[in-house]
């Protein structure tokens, strides 16, 4: 699978390590960066990760930031984004095969490494189930995304 993986300064540490085991399991990474520890804005990043996605450039997409919250607040901010929040393989895995979520986000200061691998795997071999009441929740969603888009506030 094609993956775009990002970071912020607080993502970094975690990147490098999954960056590697991503492509031992034979998977291929589009990283977008950070690559230091120098502080920078989890947005730029996420939006880097969610562009890669909604090109097709990417299969899906990988956002770390220290608690995961605001890579996943700004990555569903585009539209075609479903960024789910998870900590938990369980939730990894139904984010997918319920909620269709293209992009996964973690936080590099809240879960080790060796988690976050086994959450990254969970996710990566979930498939959406495309069940009826799956697909027309998701549909929903797709209605609220339509109806909202381009009409923030300033
Ligand atoms: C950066 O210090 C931190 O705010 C960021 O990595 C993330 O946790 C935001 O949600």
């Amino acid at each position: 699978m094609k993956i775009a993986l990002g970071a912020d300064h607080g993502g970094f540490p975690l990147k490098r390590i999954l960056h590697l085991r991503l492509e031992e399991k034979g998977h291929s990474v589009l990283d977008q960066g950070t690559d230091s520890d120098a502080a920078v804005d989890y947005p730029d990043y996420a939006l880097k990760v969610a562009e890669c996605v909604v090109s097709g450039e990417a299969d899906r997409g990988i956002m770390l930031c220290g608690s995961g919250v605001g890579a996943c607040v700004a990555a569903n901010k585009v539209p075609g984004i479903r960024a789910g929040l998870c900590h938990d393989t369980f939730s990894a895995r139904q984010g997918v095969v319920d909620d269709d979520v293209n992009v996964l986000c973690l936080g590099a200061r809240v879960i080790g490494p060796e988690l976050a691998i086994e959450i990254v795997d969970a996710w990566l071999k979930a498939r959406f189930s495309k069940a009826e009441r799956h697909q027309r929740r998701l549909n929903k969603v797709l209605a609220l995304e339509r109806h909202f888009s381009g009409r923030a506030k300033k």
